[in-house]
């Protein structure tokens, strides 16, 4: 039994011994390989895109739990980008936490006048922020229909059946 235990001390001091071994440069290399590979602004952005677009029509139907929720993940969307865009995503934050405020207020309100007129205005801030960043030729413009058609629009419900 003994011996089995050192035997397995052993091993693990040489695992730990390997680890180190290959340096801390080589730990960092791989740490930004991964970085490397991690989805940086325009794959969440498409997200965003559709997200934004179907909190409209969940609105519009009453369905206000799933228009809270869309806006809820349509900011969750963009967490890669804290870590892969730094320099970014504070600019992000800082749209959903401001100017995206009167949006989610409306929502919480079950308010759709308040809703359209608040949605409406921030598409123009969306793109604002895609010229501000060089990407003028990206312009958001509303659909006639939801992003995703497997959804029903039409259930009653309200934001705070958003579970935490
Ligand atoms: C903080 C700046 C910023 C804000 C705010 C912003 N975007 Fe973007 N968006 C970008 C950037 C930058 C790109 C270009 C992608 C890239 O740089 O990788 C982009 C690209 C896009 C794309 C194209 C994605 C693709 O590749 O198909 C869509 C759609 C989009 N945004 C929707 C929106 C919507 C809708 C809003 C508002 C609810 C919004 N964006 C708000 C910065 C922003």
């Amino acid at each position: 039994m003994k011996i089995i235990r050192i035997l397995i001390a052993a091993g693990i001091l040489l695992a730990g011994t390997s680890i180190f071994a290959s340096g801390a440069e080589d730990v960092q290399k791989q740490i930004d390989d991964i970085k490397g590979v991690l989805p940086k602004i325009a794959i969440p952005m498409r997200e965003v895109g559709d997200r934004f677009q179907n909190m409209y029509f969940a609105a519009e139907k009453k369905n206000w739990g799933l228009a809270y929720y869309m806006s809820k993940y349509m900011f969750g969307a963009m967490k890669p980008a804290s870590l892969t865009k730094p320099k970014e995503y504070p600019g992000w934050k800082a749209f959903y936490d401001e100017k995206f405020t009167p949006v989610n207020k409306a929502i919480e309100a079950e308010d759709f006048a308040a809703f359209e007129k608040a949605y409406t205005a921030v598409i123009k801030s969306c793109n604002e922020c895609h010229v501000d960043s060089g990407y003028k030729f990206v312009k958001v413009v509303k659909m006639s229909t939801p992003a995703d058609n497997g959804i029903d629009y039409t259930v009653p419900s309200k934001a705070s059946d958003v579970p935490q």
